[in-house]
């Protein structure tokens, strides 16, 4: 039996549609949903709801629960829909009236929300490690070979000299504002949204500062109705911080592709990064790269689905939101594995100094020679031009 369960037996199929895949997205939400749920037991005992030795048995349920769930072995049933009932039914399984008591001074509109924002902040930690690990493979390279000078290039064509210092502190710079963006989404979401209800309150206040100091909420939510809008935003801060790693990431994935192109051989990327052909033997192809760069447009793909969401929405909860869940975690996934897989590329890149050294052609240095007549007091127009003329004369005798 369903935990809302009416008069009349629910149409299997409408509540399973309802779900959606709820049932198997939640197993990641239910150690967050279930840490929660310890701490709101803890207020329901501040307030005189729960006795004390119903939140020892609320807690040494809960703290079962979280070890099945880490063996996994814990399901979410079909008539359980979500981990939120999935909690529910176990407590009032394993203790009865006590169990029944859990879902008092809440609704899973803010148990939901409580949920995520925990999730969320524990896997942005993993992202900011893993986007650091990445920093620390540019820094290497860096010191090992910061001082190698190469063509840089605008429009795809050669520009001016550069260095492998220049070039990567450029990324190291830009992931350093991706971190700072996603800390940042962090923050927003460390408050407290347990105790709002379904947006609108509650008849009994639980001690909400109580809640967020157990969880490590830096603040409370303090309008029940904001934390029901909220959601579907936060998710679209979220995902649209994500995608700025992913954003280096492509960039950074085709600098090295076009770099390690044979002709080019500024970098080699380590051959057992690379895959092969099924038909060319002497192919060794930059896959993994070429995968890390589109996942870029499978992000935004999820930043549009999720911003699409939240659209002509009245405010108060609505089922919609439901559906960013599944591209927010797949985002993480994504990001996750794009930044592991880029710091292990980084690891073995070798850079070819004598590659970088010959495409230092005489061309790259044209700007620096116009400037050598700014220097001398020449107009800088009057010195382009006077450089360039002397260049395209020289090719057209080249031709
Ligand atoms: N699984 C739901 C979600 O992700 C939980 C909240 C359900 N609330 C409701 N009123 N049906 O949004």
């Amino acid at each position: 039996m369903k935990l809302w369960q009416k008069d009349v037996p629910h149409d299997e199929v409408a509540s399973s549609f309802a779900s959606s895949s709820d049932r198997d997205l939640d197993m990641r939400l239910l150690p967050f949903d279930c840490k929660a749920s310890i701490a709101h037991a803890k207020s329901l005992h501040k307030i005189g709801i729960l006795e004390s030795e119903e939140l020892a048995a609320i807690k040494g349920a809960l703290t079962d629960l979280l070890s099945l769930v880490e063996k996994g072995e814990f399901t979410i049933s079909e008539e359980d829909e979500d981990c939120h009932s999935a909690i529910e039914r176990y407590l009032t399984e394993k203790l009865g009236d006590t169990g029944r008591k859990i879902h008092t001074c809440r609704s899973r509109n803010d148990q939901v929300l409580c949920a995520l924002r925990l999730c969320y902040i524990y896997e942005i930690e993993g992202i900011v490690d893993a986007a650091l690990d990445v920093i620390a493979m540019l820094k290497k390279l860096i010191a090992e070979k910061g001082d190698v000078a190469f063509a840089g290039h605008t429009h795809t064509r050669k520009a001016m000299p550069t260095t492998i210092k220049d070039w990567a502190d450029g990324y190291v710079a830009s992931i350093c504002d991706s971190i700072s963006s996603l800390e940042f989404v962090a923050k927003i979401l460390s408050s407290n949204p347990l105790g709002t209800g379904a947006g609108y309150g509650l008849p009994i206040q639980t001690d909400r500062r109580f809640v967020a100091d157990e969880l490590s909420f830096r603040s409370v939510d303090i309008n029940g109705i904001y934390s029901q809008i909220s959601r579907t935003k936060h998710d679209k801060m979220l995902l649209s911080s994500l995608n700025a790693f992913m954003y280096d990431l492509n960039r950074l994935s085709s600098d090295i592709i076009l770099f390690s192109y044979p002709d080019m051989g500024y970098f080699k990327i380590e051959k057992s990064m690379t895959t092969g052909s099924s038909i060319m033997p002497q192919k060794t192809n930059p896959d993994v790269l070429e995968v890390v760069r589109g996942y870029y447009a499978v992000i935004s793909g999820y930043e549009t689905q999720v911003a699409a969401l939240a659209h002509n929405l009245i405010s108060g909860y609505h089922r919609d939101l439901q559906l960013s869940k599944g591209a927010v975690f797949n985002s993480f996934d994504i990001v996750l594995s794009s930044l592991s897989i880029m710091e292990k590329v980084l690891v073995t890149l070798d850079v070819c100094e004598d590659a970088c050294k010959k495409s230092l052609s005489p061309e790259v240095f044209l700007t620096e020679k116009a400037y050598d007549l700014v220097r001398k007091g020449v107009p800088f127009r009057a010195a382009y031009r006077k450089v360039a003329d002397e260049y395209f004369s020289g090719s057209k005798d080249r031709e």
